[in-house]
């Protein structure tokens, strides 16, 4: 019996018992199967630049329920995603991590796009490929690596990329919801759109363009001229947009007309505090947002919102995660991979439920 159990325990040592699974660093860059028929493993570092952030996480979720479609017998994608909390010290780290465990593929949601050069140094380094969400890079640093043309000037520049959606867009379609409405959003039929502007955190230029095209583009659309009453940075942030609102609704009351809010999220904010001003969206205030969260749609529906604008998280991660494979692969980025946006009001709301 003793020689049973010690054959069974030499058998068990040999065949290996664990069943962790095996840490990236052991199964480096796209090393195909070492025993025959085995997956080839892709090890796909994903960073966030928050979890805490409405959007980014029905994003990132996405991204790793996409990358699991797409595991099958040939290969398996083993997909590590990081929260960057913030801060991007935190999030260099991470980059750090990943390079120094032979990830075969970054995907980043930079914290400060700023730092979008530093990343690319080091994945260029690494020849680690990299594709960069939601965040957009400077023009420059896209370019890096190519002259005025457009031509490479050196190999990196083909092996990352920038997948995102023109935020322009997203701002133009904004101005258009307000001037499409019988009377332009003007309640006042002063001829002038007084509004409060709700502004995202600046580290994303969606911020700045929704602020900047949505007013231009009213403005070119409707004819009629523009007051701004109010504009405050909320960063994204529900409590922030709701406190904001507030306290420009108790400062103008009735002058305001219209709030533009950078996002969804704010827009729900500001939403609860126009009703605890005893405001109505649609017959004494208009609203509205970015990116068609459910609860906003539902709140374009049944007309507590007037609109938002899909900021479509499954084409941009589906493209994300196209790019990364194409890379992994060997084949050559584009410089960028756009998505569109597209108007969200009662007219189609039901379509996005
Ligand atoms: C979204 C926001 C989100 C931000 C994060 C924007 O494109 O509209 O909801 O908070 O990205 O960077």
């Amino acid at each position: 019996m003793k020689k049973l159990i010690a054959l069974l325990i030499a058998a068990m040592a040999l065949v290996g018992c664990s069943s962790a699974p095996a840490k990236p660093s052991e199964t480096p860059a796209g090393t195909a199967g070492t025993t025959g028929g085995a997956a080839k493993e892709v090890n796909v570092g994903v960073s966030i630049y928050k979890f805490d952030d409405n959007f980014m996480t029905l994003y990132r979720n996405e991204i790793q329920s996409y990358f699991d479609s797409l595991s099958n017998d040939q290969v398996k994608y083993n997909v590590t995603i990081q929260d960057g909390k913030n801060d991007q010290a935190e999030q260099t780290n991470q980059i750090d991590n990943f390079i120094a465990q032979d990830y075969d593929v970054l995907i980043i949601n930079l914290v400060q796009s700023t730092s979008a050069a530093t990343v690319i140094e080091k994945c260029k380094e690494a020849n680690k490929p990299c594709i960069f969400i939601n965040r957009e890079p400077s023009e420059e640093d896209m370019n890096m690596y190519r002259d005025a043309d457009g031509k490479a000037t050196d190999p990196y520049a083909d092996m990352y990329t920038y997948v995102g959606a023109d935020a322009r867009q997203s701002g133009k379609f904004q101005g258009e919801i307000i001037a499409d409405l019988e009377n332009k959003g003007d309640l006042n039929g002063d001829g002038v759109l007084q509004y409060v502007m709700v502004v995202g955190d600046p580290e994303n230029v969606d911020a700045k363009y929704r602020t900047e095209f949505s007013i231009s583009q009213y403005k070119e659309s409707s004819g009629l001229g523009v007051e701004k009453l109010d504009e405050q940075r909320g960063d994204w942030d529900q409590a922030k947009g709701q406190e904001i609102v507030a306290n420009a609704l108790t400062k103008y009351g009735d002058k305001v007309e219209v709030v533009f809010c950078n996002n969804d999220g704010m827009a729900l904010g500001a939403a609860q505090a126009i009703a605890a001003a005893n405001r109505t969206v649609g017959k004494d205030i208009y609203l509205v947002g970015v990116d068609a969260l459910a609860e906003a749609v539902e709140l374009v529906s049944t007309g507590g919102m007037t609109g938002t604008v899909l900021n479509d998280h499954i084409g941009q991660s589906h493209q994300a995660v196209d790019a990364a494979i194409k890379a992994v692969n060997g084949e050559k980025l584009d410089t960028y991979y756009w998505v569109d946006y597209v108007k969200v009001t009662p007219a189609n709301a039901a379509e996005f439920k």
